[in-house]
């Protein structure tokens, strides 16, 4: 593993991120994606600490993924699940995270429905003068930095297999389509992807893609002189024109407080990817999704089912090793910092 220096205690939002740590966390990945082909799957670097996984909400593939990167790592790790715990006997959520301190956790994964919980408990933690790292892995709508991190590792991944790097971005058009207003992995693709120099085209219905929803991302500038290259559209098929690469989302029923599609077949007949928009893009052009996807929906089936399109799989697979970066780095702040 390379000498790296890591100077963030929490990882909460991407908004401060800067190209060379993006390029750190490229390269700790690919370390352990190394490890994760070879038939010993394990290296001890957080052997003896604990990694607890406090979801909130529910989840299928973030929280195993967590699990498993914790476990390959050597760490112990802890699950809290809300239905079975004291939150239903009225704890408070500070309160569940000082009992997982009390127990010796030195890594809290996160997940909330509500914007701001991992921050909150970050505060509260540093207050306590707990030297214990908060990842986000998801909170309302705001943030959802892990998923943003392992799509980064995998765009880098499809362009060279051998020498992956976040120089291999620039300039790559990559369109997010969607459930854009109520979608954090489409706000944490923004920051990560803008700052690595591809041009992001974000497309949707005008109703979950309002026109002010750009601005904070179009103005804030990467380093001293760059520009985040940020364009909207409420059509995809201009959108689509030499694509490199197109990222479908969820529609977020749960979150969807007012009716602001006429219907789902209605959104897939307009903003659906099928084989034929596809044949739009760029003739290397590749698909993600950060799932659970809806079939038929935001994606036709053919397409999701497709390998030479979907890198749907790829996604998941490269979650554990660039889960197992984060970890692993925020892992050698604590240590360094004790
Ligand atoms: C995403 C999430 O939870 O924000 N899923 C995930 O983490 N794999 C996207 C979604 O729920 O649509």
């Amino acid at each position: 593993m390379a000498e790296t220096t890591w100077h963030r205690r929490h990882i909460l939002s991407l908004e401060t991120f800067t190209p060379a740590e993006y390029e750190t966390i490229v390269q700790t990945a690919e370390s352990f994606r190394q490890v994760l082909s070879r038939r010993t799957k394990k290296v001890p670097a957080l052997q003896g600490q604990v990694v607890t996984n406090l979801f909130f909400e529910p989840s299928t593939r973030t929280r195993s993924s967590f699990e498993l990167a914790a476990k390959r790592l050597s760490a112990d790790t802890l699950n809290f699940a809300p239905g079975t715990s004291s939150l239903s006997k009225g704890e408070t959520i500070l309160d569940t995270a000082k009992t997982y301190l009390a127990m010796g956790t030195d890594l809290m994964v996160i997940r909330h429905q509500e914007a701001g919980v991992p921050l909150a408990i970050a505060c509260e933690l540093d207050r306590l003068g707990a030297n214990v790292g908060v990842l986000n892995a998801g909170d309302g709508q705001h943030a959802h930095p892990s998923q943003a991190l392992l799509d980064l590792f995998t765009l880098c991944s499809v362009l060279d297999a051998e020498a992956p790097s976040i120089e291999l971005l620039k300039r790559k058009k990559i369109v997010i389509v969607g459930d854009i207003l109520h979608s954090r992995v489409a706000r944490s693709n923004l920051w990560s992807l803008s700052a690595c120099g591809a041009i992001v085209h974000l497309v949707a219905p005008p109703t979950l893609l309002p026109m002010q929803f750009v601005a904070p991302f179009q103005n804030a500038i990467v380093g001293t002189h760059q520009l985040r290259q940020v364009q909207l559209h409420w059509q995809l098929e201009p959108a689509l024109a030499g694509a490199d690469f197109v990222m479908a989302l969820r529609l977020q029923q749960e979150r969807m407080t007012q009716h602001l599609l006429p219907s789902l077949r209605e959104y897939h007949q307009q903003f659906g990817i099928t084989r034929d928009r596809l044949s739009l893009c760029h003739s290397a052009v590749k698909l993600l999704h950060p799932g659970p996807t809806n079939r038929g929906v935001e994606i036709s089936s053919d397409v999701m089912d497709d390998p030479a399109l979907s890198l749907v799989s790829h996604q998941v697979t490269s979650g554990v090793a660039v889960r197992m970066a984060l970890l692993y780095l925020m892992g050698t702040y604590h240590a360094s910092s004790t």
